[in-house]
């Protein structure tokens, strides 16, 4: 796509009903994002995302995928420490989660695990720019590679990450002429996301999209539908519904067999007859008490 100039899409999803409707809208790229963390999780960052987290929104994806290719985050913590935890997280993903590319964060620094991972038949997909896991280290959401120190840093970590075999790189929170130059200086696709429309696909987080994620919006964010107000709206009819009592109402109700509620008819006349018969009866000799002349006995 990148060589025939076609943009690529991408989006995030993090279970299998939003998989489902990604995949079958045409997305191409599917990322079961770390942000799933902060979307989803309620988490004020992605930093507390596990492995046991991200392999089980990653099983729900790939159970809704049929066609786009699928991407797992690797979570903080996961590629750290060594590269064979790198190597054996990745593995994970892949094997028990169904995922067919993991991503990870960081620049050139991450160059020696990309190889290993690459030699391991892993696909990776590199992330630079602003890096969500390394919020602490950046002070903040920050836009970064604005000096041209950290101009010349990015594009040596692009290159440096397409040598070590990464598939594809996001870049995030950059300026566009920077994203965009590094587009055309990488022999694989870039994939932005605050980085300008000159990168060769572009990505956003699903919750985003549909203003699920109850925190202003970016500036790169774009909100395609109101999806906040559209289930508020829905939940806001059902309590109501429920509290006029006017649901469920008969279409919406499971009905005994025709048989069955005539049997259970006619049962319930003849005990209506015989209770009748009852009182009736309790009465009468009710009466003859009455009628009794006190004391005769
Ligand atoms: O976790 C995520 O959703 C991401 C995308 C924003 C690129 O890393």
């Amino acid at each position: 796509m990148k060589r025939s100039g076609q943009a690529i899409t991408a989006l995030t999803a993090y279970d299998y009903p939003t998989a489902r409707l990604v995949d079958q809208a045409g997305i191409d790229v599917i990322l079961v994002g770390d942000s799933v963390g902060m979307a989803v999780l309620g988490y004020d960052n992605t930093l507390p995302v596990t492995m046991d987290e991200m392999l089980h929104h990653t099983r729900a994806v790939a159970r809704g995928v049929q066609r786009a290719f699928l991407v797992a985050d690797m979570p903080y913590g996961s590629y750290h420490v060594t590269i064979a935890d790198g190597i054996r997280n990745a593995t994970r993903l892949l094997k028990e989660a169904g995922a067919h590319a993991v991503k990870i964060e960081g620049g050139q620094r991450r160059a020696a695990l990309v190889r290993r991972m690459t030699d391991a038949e892993i696909s990776v997909v590199a992330h630079i720019g602003l890096t969500p896991q390394s919020v602490h280290r950046m002070g903040g959401y920050r836009v970064q590679g604005r000096s041209n120190e950290a101009i010349d840093r990015l594009y040596a970590d692009a290159l440096a990450l397409e040598a070590a075999g990464a598939v594809a790189i996001v870049l995030e929170g950059i300026p566009r002429e920077v994203a965009a130059e590094i587009t055309a200086r990488s022999g694989v696709p870039t994939i932005g996301i605050g980085a300008g429309p000159g990168c060769d696909g572009q990505i956003l987080v699903f919750h985003d999209l549909f203003n699920l994620t109850f925190s202003p919006p970016t500036k790169f964010t774009r909100r395609y539908a109101d999806g906040a107000a559209f289930f508020a709206n829905a939940l806001e009819r059902y309590r109501d519904d429920v509290t006029a009592r006017t649901f469920p109402n008969d279409a919406e109700s499971y009905h005994l067999p025709r048989e069955v509620r005539e049997q259970r008819e006619a049962l319930q006349d003849r005990e209506t007859l015989e209770h009748r018969e009852a009182v009736q009866y309790c009465e009468a000799q009710q009466r003859l008490v009455e009628l009794e002349p006190i004391g005769k006995a």
